[in-house]
């Protein structure tokens, strides 16, 4: 039988570099060889404070996106979290399996939470429902980029000690992450992760940023004062993540670009690597700006919300029925 993956992204923003060289680039490559569900997670996306009518516009770009790089409807099922609400019950019936103390543990929450004066409680039980997404579809597989490893590992035990202290549901999921580009760094500070809801815009390139945008931000991004385009994780992190997105996107080897640009300084270097990514990302969005406004789009979410909701609600009449709730069915 096809094995199943779940992938979701958070509609937090205009999805990035990051996001689309960790994540959603293997989606596309791995919807020929399995089942697969990928994700809107807005209830993620409102752990944080969201404002409402960016929030929607920016749930069906992300809609329209996952489709204009390659999530093909007919292959994969595609659909928006809040419209299957299994996930929100089964993230209930996980929360009170899960611990406070592994909850306090997540760098996630951590990071999000620190130096704030409030924040929501939905920020420190974002990962039992973020483990109702995956454990609800029989997941075997979840590609995520390397940020998202320690959730990942809370849902296998959530997951372990649910079969244990319940009944043997669910199948332990297994993490995938891609063995380059799992981790794409900020172009203003490259010992801290891209991340779409940055609030320096230099800091990340969206997939939306037109050619002018990324031609400058990646001529801004921060470097080092060598002056020599080598990949040195430690000492050149600016460098060796142009290095990278450079290599995935431009589809050469380190070692090649490295030789190119051999006795030449960052200025062509960066002219370059920009040059790569508005290629990469010119068809990308075609395809979405065609896509936005259509009703084809709508279909295509309705049918990904009634095909997870079928699946979805049977794990979770499975999960009620292990823990003793409601009457049997
Ligand atoms: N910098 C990154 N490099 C590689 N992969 C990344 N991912 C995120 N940032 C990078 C991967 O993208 C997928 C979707 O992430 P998400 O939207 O669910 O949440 P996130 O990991 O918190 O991503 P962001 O961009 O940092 O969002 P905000 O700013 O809203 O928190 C995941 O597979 C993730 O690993």
């Amino acid at each position: 039988m096809m094995q199943t993956i779940f992938s979701g992204i958070q509609p937090s923003g205009t999805i990035t570099l990051g996001n689309y060289i960790g994540a959603m680039k293997q989606f596309v490559e791995l919807q020929n060889d399995y089942n697969c569900y990928f994700c809107i997670v807005d209830e993620h996306a409102i752990t944080v404070p969201q404002d409402r009518l960016q929030l929607r516009k920016n749930i069906r770009s992300l809609a329209a996106l996952y489709v204009a790089v390659g999530i093909d409807p007919a292959k994969s099922t595609l659909f928006i979290q809040s419209e299957v609400p299994a996930h929100t019950e089964a993230g209930w019936l996980l929360q009170c399996v899960a611990y406070i103390g592994e909850l306090e543990r997540m760098t996630q929450f951590k990071d999000k939470s620190a130096g704030k004066e409030a924040v929501s409680a939905g920020l420190l039980t974002y990962p039992p429902l973020m483990a109702a997404d995956i454990l609800l579809y029989g997941t075997d597989i979840v590609p995520v980029g390397e940020d998202q490893k320690q959730h990942l590992e809370l849902t296998r035990d959530l997951a372990e000690r649910f079969n244990k202290k319940y009944n043997d549901i669910f199948t332990i999921p297994e993490v995938r992450i891609p063995k380059v580009g799992a981790r794409i760094m900020s172009l203003q500070d490259p010992m801290k992760k891209m991340s779409k809801s940055d609030p320096n815009q230099k800091a990340f390139i969206t997939m939306l940023d037109d050619a002018k945008t990324i031609e400058k931000k990646i001529k801004s991004a921060v470097t080092d004062s060598e002056g020599i385009v080598r990949f040195d994780k430690e000492n050149k992190p600016g460098v060796s993540n142009l290095l990278g997105i450079y290599s995935i996107l431009g589809n050469k080897s380190i070692e090649e670009i490295e030789a190119m640009y051999e006795g030449k300084g960052y200025g062509e270097f960066k002219t370059d690597v920009a040059e790569v990514v508005v290629n990469a990302l010119a068809p990308i969005q075609e395809t979405y700006y065609e896509l936005i406004d259509s009703t084809q789009l709508d279909d295509i979410l309705d049918e990904g919300a009634e095909r997870a909701n079928q699946t979805a609600s049977k794990m979770l009449r499975k999960m009620k029925n292990a823990m003793g709730l409601g009457r049997k069915k």
